[in-house]
Order: structure tokens, then sequence, then C-alpha cells
């Protein structure tokens, strides 16, 4: 079932509207069924239904839940070892030279690579790639190559890059960050891919249909 955010038109799914809409924060009563909705008119901010009063700390909380992100496979090698993790975190710093930032959990597979190695390849997934997020995002490849059965190509860095992606992007780490239990690597970027059309992946919509 689809419901249509009617301050954004953001579309969620499910058999429930969200108790807030992750683009614009109205709550689950400014939601119509997307079937039902087609004489329904559209609210301005100000005619919708506030969410309730919520406390600096929620409000806090709901805020940094309505970032946005694109999804990104990043992957990393070291002495024979391939493996790849799912990652919302990454990040255009620069544009010259082309740097990028990504956030890596420091008891991930992937930053043990990436800091042995000082390099890192960045995957950009379209909306189809929910099949990709989920093989790299749920399991450590500690316990598994996460590779086996998906279609991959070795980058110039080494790495070892899915091929069904919008692009690739390679970086020699240049910098980092200990952010408590994440790493802030900067890296710069040496070598890239253009592979196909097609709309990026968001994490909103990663969200909205897994
Ligand atoms: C949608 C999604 C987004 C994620 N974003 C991040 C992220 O930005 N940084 C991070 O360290 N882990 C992120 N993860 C979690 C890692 O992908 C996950 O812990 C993975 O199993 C780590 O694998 P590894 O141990 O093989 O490196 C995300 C997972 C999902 C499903």
């Amino acid at each position: 079932m689809k419901w249509r955010c009617l301050v954004c038109d953001y579309i969620h799914e499910g058999d429930e509207p969200p108790e807030v809409c992750p683009v614009c924060g109205v709550d689950a009563s400014n939601f119509v069924k997307v079937e039902e909705d087609s004489s329904v008119k559209k609210l301005s901010p100000k005619e919708a239904t506030p969410v309730e009063q919520l406390s600096p700390e929620e409000a806090m909380k709901k805020a940094v839940r309505s970032l946005s992100y694109g999804l990104f496979i990043i992957s990393a090698s070291y002495e024979g070892k391939d493996n790849a993790q799912t990652a919302n975190t990454c990040f255009q710093i620069t544009s010259e030279p082309v740097q990028l930032a990504i956030g890596i959990n420091k008891n991930n597979y992937t930053h043990e690579l990436i800091s042995k190695s000082g390099k890192f390849g960045v995957s950009i997934l379209d909306q189809n790639g929910h099949g990709l997020a989920r093989n790299f995002g749920y399991k450590s490849g500690r316990d598994k190559d996460k590779f086996e059965g998906i279609k991959a190509h070795r980058g110039q860095t080494g790495v070892l890059l899915p091929d069904e992606v919008l692009g690739t992007l390679e970086a020699e780490v240049v910098e980092q960050l200990d952010a408590g239990t994440h790493t802030l690597f900067l890296g710069k970027v040496i070598a890239g891919e253009y592979l196909s059309q097609g709309e990026p992946m968001t994490y909103a919509y990663f969200r909205s249909k897994k």
C-alpha cells in the first residue's frame, strides 16, 4: 500500500503511513492512500496538522532523522582480502581536488581494511540497488565473502567494485578523524567510472521500499 504526504508529496510504502514524514516532518494524519487521493487537495505546511509537542531532545532526534543521504557500497582490499559494506555517510567535501569523506564504524571489517591499505572505493547505487545494499549492509565480511555471486570488477587501486551501479570512485586516504564509534576518512579521488544512467538511491528511498 502506498501513502502520499499531502505537504511534500513524499511516497511511503507500508500497511500504515509513517509516524513522521522523513522529508518534511509532518505527522501521519497528513498522509493519504495513493489510490484514494486523486481528489484530495495538497496542503500548505501551515494547514498541516502539527507534529505533537516534542521535548527539545525528541525534536533534535527527529530533526537528525530528517537529514537526507545517498546510499553507497564502500569497498576496501588488503593483502588479497576483499570486502565492502553499505554506507549512507559519504559526501563530497571539495572539488579541486575532488575529495570525499566517509563515516565508518570502527568495528567494521571494512574499517580495518581501509586503515591498513589507506584506500577505499565508493560505488553509487541506483534505485534498483536494494539487493546490493542488503547484501553488503547486514552482515560482516569477517564471517563470509560478501562478493560471492555479485558481479564485480577490480578498480585501479586494487579494490573490488560491484558492476551494477551508477558509477564508482576510488580514493586514497589523506586525513582521518576519530569520531568516537566511527572514523571519518577523508579521501582524495584518483579514479572514477560512469557506468550507467539512472536515479541515484537515497537513504529515504531505500527505507521506504526495504
Ligand atoms: C542502509 C544502511 C546504511 C548504512 N550506513 C553505514 C554507514 O554510513 N557507516 C557505517 O559504518 N555502517 C553503515 N551501515 C552498516 C554496515 O553496512 C554494516 O555494519 C556492515 O555489516 C559492515 O560490514 P563489514 O564488517 O563487512 O565491514 C549501514 C547499513 C545499512 C543497511
